[in-house]
This record gives C-alpha cells, sequence and structure tokens, in this order.
C-alpha cells in the first residue's frame, strides 16, 4: 500500500472517508500521518482515536513566515515516509515551495466544479449565480489555487428552496465517495505494478476502529 499523508484544518469528515477507504484491503493506500496547522482541529482527535499517526504544527507559532511554516510541514511529511499528500480542507494557501515539492503527488478536494467557483464560499456563489448543477473536484495541486489538473468531479443538482447548507451537504456526500474513488484510481495509474491485489493486506488496529 503507497503511504499516504493527509493534510486538514477542520472537521475532517474527508480525512474520515478517506481513513475508512484504506482499511479495506483491496485499496491501494495506507494513511501514515494526519498533520494539521490546527492543533484543536476536530479532525485531528478523529485521526487520533483511529490510533493513526498525528502531528499539529501550528502556523501561528511561525508568525509570518510560511516558508518556514512549510519547511516544518514537508519534513514531518518526509519523516512519515509519505509518497502522495492528500489535502482535505486545509485551508492555507501553499508557496512554490510546498507545490513543487509533491508536485504531481498533492490532491485537494474542492466543493465546485472547477473550474468555476474556485475559492471560498462556494455554494453561496453557486446559489447567487443561478447554476442548476454543482459538485465537487478532486484535483492535482498547483502553485496556482484550485487550477491543477482536474482528475475526478462529482455533479449534484441545486434543488428549489436550497439554502447553501443543503447543498453543502449534498455536495459533502459526494465528496466522501469522490475522494476515495479518485485516489484509488490515481493511485493504480501512477504505481500500476504496485499492489499485488492477489494479496490480502489484513487491517491494521487503525483500520479496524473504523470499520
Ligand atoms: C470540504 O467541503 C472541502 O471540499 C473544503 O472544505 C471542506 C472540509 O470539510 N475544502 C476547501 O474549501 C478547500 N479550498 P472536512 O474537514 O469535513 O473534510
Amino acid at each position: 500500500k503507497t503511504p499516504v499523508a493527509i493534510l486538514l484544518s477542520g472537521r475532517g469528515s474527508n480525512a474520515t472517508a478517506l481513513i475508512k477507504a484504506c482499511a479495506q484491503p483491496d485499496f491501494p493506500a495506507r494513511i501514515c500521518l494526519v498533520l494539521s496547522n490546527k492543533p484543536d482541529a476536530p479532525g485531528l482527535d478523529m485521526a487520533r482515536a483511529a490510533g493513526l499517526e498525528t502531528v499539529a504544527i501550528d502556523h501561528r507559532l511561525f508568525k509570518k513566515d510560511r516558508a518556514a511554516h512549510e519547511h516544518a510541514v514537508d519534513a514531518a511529511l518526509r519523516k512519515a515516509g509519505a509518497e502522495v499528500v492528500c489535502l482535505a480542507g486545509y485551508m492555507r494557501l501553499l508557496t512554490p515551495f510546498l507545490t513543487t515539492q509533491w508536485a504531481g503527488k498533492m490532491l485537494n478536494i474542492h466543493p465546485s466544479l472547477l473550474p468555476i467557483f474556485p475559492g471560498l464560499h462556494t455554494h453561496e456563489r453557486a446559489l447567487e449565480a443561478g447554476v442548476r448543477i454543482h459538485g465537487c473536484t478532486v484535483h492535482l495541486v498547483t502553485e496556482d489555487m484550485d487550477e491543477g489538473p482536474i482528475l475526478g468531479q462529482a455533479a449534484v443538482p441545486v434543488l428549489p428552496g436550497d439554502t447553501a447548507d443543503m447543498l453543502a451537504a449534498r455536495v459533502l456526500r459526494q465528496e466522501h465517495r469522490l475522494y476515495p474513488d479518485v485516489l484509488r484510481r490515481y493511485l493504480h495509474t501512477r504505481y500500476p505494478n504496485r499492489m499485488d491485489l492477489s494479496r490480502t493486506d489484513s487491517p491494521t488496529a487503525a483500520d479496524a476502529a473504523l470499520l
């Protein structure tokens, strides 16, 4: 299984979906680290409870030195042996340092059908724009925010009477399905010979806790 690290800043529901997927014996990834820039992120507690390796690297301790924070994040990812990084609600803008270090190996999930509605408040903006179809995107991370090559998308209808919260919940259900699907496809494409599916990896204790 390919060692994958998750970066998050909050709730961690997408991280939970990825962790559950990794519990499947035939899923080609295992989570080697869950890292947050926010020490109090609920997603970190969830990962810890699942028995996973976690680390908080609080960006506030680095004052305004983005580069120093990113060097610390990069060092933690390498120490954990990560080969692929999944951003899952990691709400920090990345500098070219991290995007170059992990070029082609860092995925992000974004709550809109990119290239429309990059950035924040995507559900409010979708309602304001009057679109009838909305959704989520998993893409490779590049220097330009929310602009890397698209790996997969899932669409949902915008229904009459929708509030931003209702729409967000509908999209989120698709996020939880899309991210593991895309990660699986990405890993099979990137490492076609790596996972011998005839071998059954038994779930780790961390995996079992979430089954
Ligand atoms: C998700 O909806 C994700 O798509 C979004 O933040 C939420 C995190 O939720 N990401 C972004 O907006 C990135 N720009 P989660 O912590 O429950 O996975």
